[in-house]
This record gives C-alpha cells, sequence and structure tokens, in this order.
C-alpha cells in the first residue's frame, strides 16, 4: 500500500486504541493521501512519525474516514428507476396482497436527504391516484449528529441541486438561503441510531421487525473492509421481506452481485436477493 496503511493502522491501535481495521484499505489509503497534501506534501514516512507526536493529526485522520456527504435524488437514475418501476410495482403487489402499508428503511441516512427524497416520491405517487397507499419510513444512522439535522430538516441549497423546480415549490419552505422540509413529510419518517455492524438490535428499533420491502444503503459499503461489508449485508437481508429491493450507491454494484444478490435493472445499483439467499 503507498501510504504505508498498515503501519498507520498498527500505530493508531497500540498507540491510541483507535481501530479502523474495519475500513477499506484503498479507502484509508486515500484519506491518508489527502491528509499527506493537508499537511504540506509531507512524505509518508515523516506522516507516521507526525501521527506518533501529535493527536490533532490522529483527529484529522479519523475525522477524514467519516464521510457523511448526501444530497437528495444524489444518484438520478436510481430514483429515476424507483419512481417509475420500484414503487408501482411494490405497490401494485400490496394491493394484490391485501396489505396497504409499504415499509422502507434508508439505513445510513446521514442528515435525511436520501430518506425525505423517497417520501417525496411515494407522497406524488399517492397524490397522482386515487388508490393510495400507507407507507412508513424508518431512517437510521450511527451518527447523533446527523440524524439531529435530518429530524430538524433544514438544507442548505447544494443539497437540493438535483431537486426539480416543481419539487422544491411543493415540498420546501425557503428561510434565507436554507430550504426547509414541509412538516407533512417530515412527519413521515421516523429517524433514530443504529449502527450496522453492531449485532444487536438486529432491526432497527422502532420498526419492531424489519420485514422491509425497500431498503436503501448507499453509499456506504466501499468504506468498508470485504468481511465487514459481508456483516452488513448480511444485516440488511435478515431486515428485508422475500422479494424486497436493496438500493446501494453506484459504485458499490460490484460488491452487491459478489454478495448474492442481482441487479434488477442494468447499472440501476437496484438489487434484489438470489433466491438461494
Ligand atoms: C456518505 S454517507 C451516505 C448517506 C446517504 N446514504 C447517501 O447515499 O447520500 C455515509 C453514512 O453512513 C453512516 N455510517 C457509517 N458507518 C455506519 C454504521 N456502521 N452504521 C450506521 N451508519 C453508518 C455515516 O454516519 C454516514 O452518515
Amino acid at each position: 500500500m503507498k501510504n504505508c496503511v498498515d503501519e498507520i493502522m498498527e500505530l493508531l491501535l497500540v498507540s491510541y486504541q483507535l481501530d479502523i481495521r474495519g475500513f477499506d484499505p484503498s479507502f484509508v489509503d486515500k484519506s491518508v493521501g489527502r491528509r499527506l497534501m493537508a499537511c504540506n506534501n509531507i512524505a509518508s514516512v515523516n506522516y507516521l512519525e507526525l501521527l506518533k507526536q501529535s493527536r490533532e493529526e490522529v483527529t484529522h485522520l479519523i475525522d477524514s474516514l467519516h464521510i457523511s456527504y448526501s444530497e437528495f435524488f444524489r444518484n438520478p437514475l436510481t430514483f429515476a428507476y424507483l419512481e417509475q418501476f420500484v414503487l408501482p410495482q411494490l405497490k401494485y403487489k400490496k394491493r394484490k396482497g391485501a396489505k396497504t402499508e409499504l415499509r422502507i428503511w434508508s439505513a445510513a441516512c446521514a442528515s435525511g436527504q436520501e430518506a425525505y427524497s423517497v417520501a417525496i416520491l411515494l407522497d406524488e405517487m399517492n397524490q397522482e391516484s386515487a388508490e393510495k397507499i400507507g407507507y412508513r419510513i424508518f431512517a437510521t444512522d450511527n451518527n447523533m449528529e446527523e440524524l439531529e439535522k435530518a429530524r430538524l430538516g433544514i438544507f442548505k441549497p447544494s443539497s437540493l441541486q438535483k431537486v426539480s423546480l416543481k419539487r422544491i415549490q411543493c415540498y420546501f419552505v425557503q428561510n434565507n438561503e436554507n430550504y426547509s422540509i414541509l412538516p407533512s413529510i417530515k412527519k413521515l419518517i421516523d429517524f433514530s441510531f443504529f449502527d450496522l455492524l453492531e449485532e444487536q438490535p438486529a432491526s432497527p428499533a422502532p420498526s419492531i421487525y424489519g420485514n422491509f420491502d425497500l431498503v436503501i444503503c448507499s453509499n456506504l459499503l466501499f468504506y468498508y473492509a470485504p468481511a465487514f461489508r459481508k456483516r452488513i449485508l448480511d444485516k440488511l437481508r435478515k431486515n428485508m421481506s422475500t422479494d424486497a429491493f436493496l438500493v446501494t450507491g453506484e459504485t458499490e454494484r460490484e460488491i452487491l452481485m459478489k454478495n448474492g444478490f442481482s441487479e434488477v435493472y442494468e447499472h440501476s445499483s437496484i438489487f434484489q436477493r438470489n433466491l438461494h439467499n
């Protein structure tokens, strides 16, 4: 590894009791590369020395590994598939099975943009049809600060770059330079703490049991080492109903295909689990 990733992992563990071995080495390598640049292009051997001496630099490095960037309708193609095919199909199946409520989970929701985007799609689907469908959206993350922002529902314009003007007018209220999501949409989502790597609880507590029809876990798996990705995917799988859909980030498609999932529409980042799984 070009930036002494193994040595850095060892040093953080032994000297600072910080275990970052769960992160994917190539992701750690990129983060270290960014820190080397931020420290005036310091050489990696000298960076190792700096980490030994400076607790402040250790904090910078650890912070750089915890990315919580998100935006509304982040992957437009995926959201188009959700709108055009997945949500109508789930609605049809529910009605056929005489069930009236869709169960949706945004796992690793950051400050809520993904969960709110799905809530907007569902609200539009119900507005456009005489046959309404009930739904419950659970959104979880292991970062309390992000969850607080999600509950607040106030967003910078940069978060809304992929939202159409029509949707901005229908679902947001502008407060100075920021945008607040409508209370009627906010109340549709239950935000709570949930660590996908903890063994217990098995499902987000407010949802009581999993059995979700749609799980969105995007832009999280690629940060973790393969064994940790598997643990997260096993957990998601246990929370999905048999024919549920799982949505990931576009750069994570290969991870899913290697772990017992098949892509439903090509390049969509929308998956269902393989039958034997
Ligand atoms: C880059 S953000 C992705 C947000 C959103 N899903 C999206 O695609 O825009 C990654 C999020 O995963 C959360 N996260 C990282 N590890 C987690 C874990 N073990 N359990 C729950 N959430 C986790 C972080 O706190 C962060 O908010």
